[in-house]
């Protein structure tokens, strides 16, 4: 990662299904832009259940439907991230109140909902995992793109 760069975390419980797609969705708006020296951006899981694996398959099939590659691997949240990064995206309250648990007094990173940045007003991105079908995907990545494009919008 760049020194000087801006950085940010998107983070969900399970770091296999939302915080990809944020993470994912935020590296291809940071190519198409051309700002790879701007911004940089990982993610991460509150709870431990699928550390070292590969997003979920539906995940992964919604990502590459629109054309956007993701390699990344689950790891765990730690106590460095909230030094590290400049912004740290929940997807939903729960994710806010663990993130807000494990951060230290002294955290830079601001702590935010990514769904903040809806122009269209929706708040929370709701966990798909449960889900029979893809449908809940895509939901996600439409809100993370509406999200993502107005947090550049604003901020870069
Ligand atoms: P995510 O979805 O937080 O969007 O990655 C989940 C993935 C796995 C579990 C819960 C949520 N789980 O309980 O295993």
């Amino acid at each position: 990662m760049e020194n000087q760069c801006k950085k940010v975390l998107f983070v969900c419980l399970g770091n296999i299904c939302r915080s990809p797609i944020g993470e994912a969705v935020f590296q291809h708006l940071i190519e198409q832009r051309g700002l790879q020296d701007k911004w940089a951006t990982d993610s991460a899981a509150t709870g431990p259940w699928h550390i070292g694996k590969s997003p979920d398959s539906r995940a992964r099939s919604t990502l590459k439907k629109h054309g956007i590659e993701y390699n990344g691997k689950a790891r765990l949240l730690t106590r460095d991230d909230f030094n590290t990064f400049d912004f740290i995206f929940g997807m939903d309250e729960n994710n806010i109140s663990d993130i807000k648990a494990e951060a230290p007094r002294n955290s830079k990173a601001e702590i935010m909902l990514l769904g903040e940045f809806d122009p269209q007003g929706e708040r929370i991105i709701r966990d798909p995992y449960y889900d029979s079908g893809a449908a809940g995907f895509e939901k996600c990545l439409q809100q993370c793109m509406r999200c993502c494009t107005e947090f550049l919008d604003r901020y870069n």
